[in-house]
């Protein structure tokens, strides 16, 4: 997990904060962010990066929460954009436009023509048809817009099927041997000017391997891209690398670009500019949420924990079957007996549940903390059963300040007319 989570006392602190006093004072379900723990994860990938032209794109489609945001403009991120609402949102957490990057398959002229007024860095384009609106778009307002072409390399970036993107049967990027083509075609059109190329091959990657892969199938391209007269200033590789949930051991962010440099210089291309774009392990592991255990409840096949946070606010295990530590907020005392319980939220659907056979001694009115939850699980939280969203607390040293108030109920109809 992350250096910032530890038991002192008895009590499990994120940095200097003891998660206790935050459960009692804000109410639970609460999300719990460490500064540190983000700026440390950014800090691998900065080290990596020394002495190259290059941007660190933060995929804010990983936590979006303004505050998270701010950190990462403060520490000269640029950003990756998936829509025109975290345009707003990220322009609003004082962004750079300058810094940004717009992925996704399906952006709507509003949303290119926005981009392209605030001006952003780039178009990541996946498809000829988005090549041909966004040159139009850009004409109408008389603009050039910057691209790249999202290459799928077909590589297999062994990870979940559903956050597996770079391989032939994906609705993402534009086939390998039809990128030549579309950078052809690109170049014809008076409203685009080719800047760079990207690929994306998947999420929660745990080796070097399959980016080296990925690469070398880039550079194949860039190749060939520059021998037709098209100049490719950027390479941008996509997604960062996973995190460790379960006792997974991706490598560092610096020992992963030290193989990706190494590659790029031994081919003649380490003069380019290099862009990521690292979501889950910037703030993966500098999350987590606390929630309280309502009721025990033993059965005869399982025993439920049952906790007041849900699928709602933490979906990855309804989703993806994805595995999250769970741990007391008061440290067990050694040797005490523990049960084992399937921890599970109050949502009537069997999908809900957050961990599976925990061992836990726990009662109910204590508090619980589902770990490496920085990630991936407030923006995708919903207000299934009429939940309102949880407050979120972003924590700096010894420090803590709320950062989103948890929703109101009222707030859960507002525009609805009955
Ligand atoms: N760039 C693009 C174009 C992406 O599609 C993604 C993630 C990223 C960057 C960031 O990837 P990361 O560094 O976070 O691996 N909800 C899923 C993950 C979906 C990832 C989607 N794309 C989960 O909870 O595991």
């Amino acid at each position: 997990g992350t250096p910032f989570v530890a038991y002192r006392a008895g009590q499990l602190m994120l940095e200097d904060v003891a998660l206790a006093e935050l459960a009692q004072r804000h109410g639970t379900p609460l999300f719990v962010y460490s500064r540190a723990a983000m700026l440390g994860a950014l800090a691998a990938y900065q080290r990596g990066l020394a002495g190259r032209e290059a941007l660190i794109c933060y995929a804010m489609k990983a936590n979006s929460t303004l505050a998270v945001l701010k950190v990462f403009a403060d520490a000269g991120c640029g950003f990756d954009i998936v829509s025109g609402g975290e345009l707003e949102r990220v322009l609003a957490a004082g962004g750079v436009a300058g810094k940004i990057v717009f992925s996704g398959i399906g952006k709507t002229r509003a949303e290119i023509r926005r981009a392209l007024e605030a001006g952003i860095r780039c178009f990541n384009v996946e498809s000829l048809a988005e090549l041909d609106v966004i040159d139009e778009v850009a004409r109408a307002c008389g603009r050039r817009a910057p691209i790249s072409i999202r290459v799928n390399p077909n590589v297999d970036a062994r990870t979940h099927p559903y956050i597996s993107t770079g391989l032939k049967g994906n609705k993402f990027g534009i086939a390998h041997e039809q990128a030549l083509a579309a950078y052809q075609h690109a170049a014809r059109l008076t409203g685009l000017q080719v800047v760079g190329i990207d690929c994306h091959i998947g999420s929660q990657i745990t080796e070097v391997a399959p980016y080296v892969e990925a690469l070398d199938r880039v550079l194949d391209l860039v190749g060939a891209i520059e021998a037709a007269g098209i100049r490719i200033r950027h390479i941008d590789l996509g997604g960062g690398l996973g995190i460790d949930y379960a006792g997974d051991t991706p490598p560092a962010a610096d020992a992963l670009w030290a193989a990706l440099l190494a590659r790029l210089d031994a081919r003649g291309y380490g003069d380019r500019a290099l862009m990521i774009e690292p979501g889950r392990s910037l703030v993966g592991n500098a999350g987590l949420c606390l929630t309280e255990v309502l009721y025990l409840k033993p059965g005869e096949q399982k025993n439920f924990c049952i906790v007041d946070a849900a699928m709602n606010d933490l979906p990855r295990p309804a989703l993806y079957e994805a595995f999250h530590r769970i741990v007391p907020l008061r440290q067990p005392a050694p040797g005490a007996s523990a049960t084992t319980y399937d921890v599970v939220g109050p949502v009537c659907e069997s999908g809900d549940w957050l961990g599976r056979d925990r061992p836990l001694a726990v009662q109910p009115g204590e508090h619980l903390a589902v770990l490496s939850a920085g990630a991936y699980c407030m923006s995708m939280a919903s207000n299934y059963n009429t939940r309102p969203r949880a407050a979120e607390v972003l924590v700096d040293g010894g420090e803590a300040r709320v950062v989103r108030q948890r929703e109101a109920v009222q707030d859960l109809w507002r525009g609805e007319t009955a």
